[in-house]
């Protein structure tokens, strides 16, 4: 059986990829400490969902989801990118055509320097009009206002991310989906693979013939179907990957 971690396999399909898109969830900020949603530590067992991030709860107690959402933004506030996220920065560079999709609302991949982040479920450092829809960035920690208020109309502001029972923006999945379906390579990082839509997204590019390179210590569902799996830590695995190709880059072999 053929090795799926075998980088010397994948840096020849690398290096004449001429569209690569990756995508990425909580497991690629785990190493800057950010928690991950599912898993031993992670925050989906420390707290209730369907307390704090649904639009039933924002309208019981906003103040109360405000406060989550508050601690959440100090915690993200500290937190500096990794070297996972620095090595898909530096990909918008290395490839003819690199897109990144993220689950994460942490803002992470734009602190490492990425631009035009496919930001499925939203930012936490934006600030949603509850009745105008309007967007401000605001990266105040703690909030100054609890809780905040929109500066033009006075409606209650929530954050701009996507609770359960909700759908995603439109113009995001769409473009998502079309990256994915004409791709020639996706990395798939630190995501359990289970979230819809985001996890059919690897789907639709298996389907239309892409190479899946999964970057994950666990298994996830996706993993049988990935043509490259590295059981490891998305801040080591893609230096590594990034390492090879540059070195294969140098040595000049034909793309
Ligand atoms: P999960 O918490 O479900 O999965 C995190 C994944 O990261 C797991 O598969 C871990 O094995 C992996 N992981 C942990 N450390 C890692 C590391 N250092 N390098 C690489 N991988 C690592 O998080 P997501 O898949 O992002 O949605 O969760 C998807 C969505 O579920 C989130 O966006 C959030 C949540 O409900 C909303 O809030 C809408």
């Amino acid at each position: 059986m053929e090795d799926r971690s075998d980088l010397s396999r994948l840096m020849p399909l690398l290096q004449a990829a001429d569209r690569v898109v990756a995508s990425t969830g909580s497991g690629i900020s785990a190493e800057s400490g950010v928690p991950t949603f599912r898993g031993k530590d992670g925050l989906w067992k420390t707290y209730r969902a369907e307390e704090l991030a649904t639009p039933m709860a924002f309208e019981h107690n906003p103040h109360l989801v405000w406060e989550w959402y508050d601690w959440r933004r100090q915690l993200m506030a500290a937190k500096e990118p990794n070297a996972g996220h620095r090595v898909l920065a530096e990909w918008a560079e290395s490839f003819p055509s690199f897109s990144l999709i993220t689950q994460n609302i942490d803002g992470l991949h734009a602190k490492a320097g990425s631009r035009n982040i496919l930001e499925l479920h939203g930012n936490i450092w934006k600030l949603r009009c509850t009745q105008e829809g309007t967007l401000t960035e605001n990266y105040d920690v703690p909030l100054e206002e609890m809780p905040p208020l929109c500066s033009q109309c006075g409606s209650l502001l929530r954050p701009h991310v996507v609770w359960f029972g909700e759908s995603l923006d439109m113009d995001i999945l769409r473009q998502s989906t079309q990256l994915s379906s004409d791709c020639d390579i996706m990395f798939v990082v630190g995501t359990s693979a289970i979230v819809q839509p985001a996890a059919s997204l690897p789907m639709a590019a298996l389907e239309a013939g892409a190479k899946i390179v999964e970057v994950n210590p666990e298994p996830t569902p996706l993993t049988p179907h990935a043509h490259f799996s590295f059981r490891g830590k998305a801040g080591e695995i893609l230096p590594q990957i990034n390492d090879s190709l540059k070195q294969v880059r140098k040595i000049g072999l034909p793309r």
